[in-house]
């Protein structure tokens, strides 16, 4: 069975000062619990020194929302691989449907960064899903196929080990409307089939699929019991101790 990955995006919350008390009490949280899956957090980039430092010695680890696909040098506002490194991150996401819709960050510059990304010897999260009106037309899986599709026809399959999508349906981010576990699992099997045609069975069976959009722990329990589904990008409820706390008790339990 493959190990969940219980991953939280801050998104654009928590500077340092808080971030630092939210990861401290996210450790608090679980101490004495002898975790066995992977906990990740991905904090804004200015918040990330303070994080790492609250982690150490946990079982957490850290990780970036973005990342450059250049390695230094006149590049205005950007974060390289090495930074993040030195910093102390694991994991990059990278094609988040934020970044896609308000950064304008198409399938083709998400690949680079996912191969900037594995590259350097980090993990990379690569998101996916559709709109509301792509579901509705009936197109979601032509959607997913081709954001997925552009990525892993360009990754060598010998990165399966550092390789994890995450199915993130765009009408369910933020909106507390989630996907049903059946929904879910169908997008999450036809991910694995995809993955499994271009890199084989073997490897498409290592490949962690997470899902995103308003998880909770109220909800957390069905989706993550789906056979497909091995963890979570949580956005909202990965913002306070308790409730991302719970949503690992829940993974743990599985
Ligand atoms: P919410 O959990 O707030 O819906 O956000 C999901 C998400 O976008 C995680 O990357």
């Amino acid at each position: 069975m493959r190990t969940l990955l219980i991953a939280g995006n801050w998104k654009m919350n928590a500077g340092p000062t808080e971030a630092k008390e939210l990861a401290e009490s996210m450790v608090a949280a679980r101490e004495g619990k002898d975790d066995s899956q992977d906990l990740l957090i991905c904090p804004p980039f200015i918040s990330i020194p303070a994080v790492a430092e609250a982690f150490s010695g946990s079982n957490f680890k850290v990780g970036a929302q973005n990342v450059s696909t250049e390695d230094n040098g006149a590049y205005t506002g950007e974060i390289s691989t090495s930074m993040l490194k030195d910093a102390g991150c694991e994991y990059v996401i990278v094609g988040h449907s934020e970044r896609r819709e308000y950064y304008h960050e198409d399938d083709s510059l998400v690949a680079e960064k996912a191969l900037k990304v594995l590259k350097d010897g980090l993990k990379v999260i690569v998101c996916v899903g559709e709109k509301l009106e792509e579901r509705k037309s009936g197109n979601h899986e032509k959607v997913v196929k081709n954001q997925v599709e552009a990525v892993i026809k360009q990754v060598d399959k010998s990165n399966a080990d550092n390789f994890v999508i995450a199915y993130e349906p765009v009408w369910a981010i933020g909106t507390g409307e989630t996907a049903t576990p059946e929904q879910a699992q169908e997008m999450h099997a036809f991910i694995r089939g995809l993955l499994s045609e271009v890199w084989g069975d073997d490897e498409a069976e290592k490949i962690r699929i997470l899902y995103g959009g308003s998880m909770k722990p109220g909800n957390a329990d069905e989706l993550l019991s789906q056979k497909d589904v091995d963890g979570g990008l949580i956005g909202g409820a990965s913002l306070k101790a308790d409730s991302f706390s719970g949503i690992i008790d829940i993974a743990e339990s599985i």
